[in-house]
């Protein structure tokens, strides 16, 4: 005779409940076992700097498990939320409270390098399946990669290694670089200055504030004496809009031309308003690709949030498809790691940004678009980069 799941679980109370020893350890495991929903935390930036950036990313993994009738592999959800306010000091403490404290099968998250790097420690203790929606810190897929850690989202250097071609081809031959200063600015700057220099641009000079400082003014003055032909820069969320903003206000719109890893002009182009206009930026989606799998997604998400979709809600679609088709390949044990892992890194995922695949360090292989911002639209002027990888450099699994 074979034992029923609820008669097991019985048998495991009552014997938790004699062995007062063992009762601390068994019960959190038959609380999770008897609700049978697999615990989904995201740890996401609910305040700060990137908040809004937070918001579409979970609309967008909430999206794509909604389309499922809000399961996983046949299994009811519980969902469980920390906001990580974008502080890397608090990063592996916020992650502990979703897999110490609330057991989560899967986690969520995030959007900032820094705070990444405490999520990384946590995921590698651990062994908590670990999907990354935006961060894009090299180590996370390269020296610290892990066989639970997938990113769904982009490498730092990703978008701006199709960057420096794009400018020198306008003409564009000595540029500033400005940025936050951290992880993120600084890997994008790593991919800018080998695609910028290869292409025979020159680099006349770095400027950096950090994060999340939005007091742009003394380096915009700095700016203009250099003179160069044009700007390069990593910013995002609505600090990029005042960074545009402040770039047209200062005289420097029309004169120096502004380019940006893509995120500058994501989420905020109503905001910026005409300081956006004739920005170009190259980024792995655009609001306006021309295919029936965006449009489809546009209107749906539009729809469902009452907001328009941008890289961010893309990217949170995106990890809600990927842990769709892991969970749906062990038919919602999330339990047998190898099959669930080995189905995530087959899997193609039909994104509205273009199909695209894992890289062996667990990273997408994608198109890098070429866009230019006009009356409050990402125009896809060509493909900067086709089916680009992160090297992975470093990375040795298992
Ligand atoms: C990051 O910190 O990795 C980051 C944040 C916002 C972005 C892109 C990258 O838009």
């Amino acid at each position: 005779m074979t034992t029923s799941p609820s008669r097991r679980l019985v048998l495991t109370r009552s014997a938790a409940l004699v062995g007062a020893a063992s009762s601390s350890l068994l019960l959190p495991e038959l609380a999770q076992a008897q609700s049978g929903k697999i615990r989904v935390g995201l740890i996401l930036p609910y305040s700060g700097a990137f908040a809004p950036l937070g918001v579409a990313i979970e609309n967008g993994v909430r999206m794509a498990i909604n389309e499922q009738g809000g399961k996983l592999g046949g299994r009811e959800i519980e969902w469980f939320k920390v906001d990580d306010e974008s502080d890397p000091s608090k990063g592996i403490e916020n992650a502990n409270k979703l897999v110490q404290r609330d057991k989560v099968d899967v986690l969520i998250g995030t959007v900032h390098s820094g705070v990444q790097m405490g999520i990384q420690k946590v995921a590698r203790d651990s062994g908590v399946l670990s999907l990354i929606p935006n961060a894009g810190v090299h180590a996370a897929t390269r020296s610290l990669c892990a066989p639970n850690v997938f990113r769904t989202s982009f490498s730092n250097s990703q978008p701006t290694l199709a960057l420096g071609q794009a400018m020198v081809a306008r003409g564009h031959k000595k540029a500033v670089w400005i940025t936050w200063k951290y992880a993120a600015g600084d890997e994008a700057f790593e991919g800018f200055k080998e695609s910028y220099t290869k292409a025979g641009g020159t680099i006349v000079k770095e400027l950096g504030l950090p994060f999340p400082n939005v007091e742009f003014q003394a380096l915009l003055t700095e700016i203009a004496a250099l003179k160069p032909d044009a700007v390069a820069c990593f910013f995002a969320g609505p600090s990029a809009a005042k960074f545009m903003k402040d770039f047209a206000a200062a005289g420097l719109k029309g004169k120096i031309a502004l380019y940006g890893s893509g995120f500058l002009t994501e989420g905020v182009l109503q905001a910026a308003g005409p300081a956006a206009d004739g920005v170009i930026t190259t980024l792995h989606y655009s609001d306006s690709l021309d295919t029936p799998r965006n449009k489809t997604f546009r209107l749906e998400f539009a729809k469902a949030f009452k907001m328009q979709p941008d890289v961010y809600a893309v990217q949170g679609y995106d990890t809600g498809l990927l842990l769709v088709q892991g969970a749906n390949a062990v038919k919602g044990d999330l339990s047998k790691k190898p099959e669930l892992y080995k189905a995530m890194e087959g899997a193609v995922i039909d994104s509205p940004r273009g199909k695209w695949t894992m890289s062996k360090s667990h990273n997408p292989v994608q198109d890098i678009y070429l866009r230019v911002a006009e009356n409050g639209e990402n125009k896809v002027i060509g493909v900067a980069s086709k089916a680009l990888a992160d090297s992975g450099a470093g990375c040795r699994m298992g």
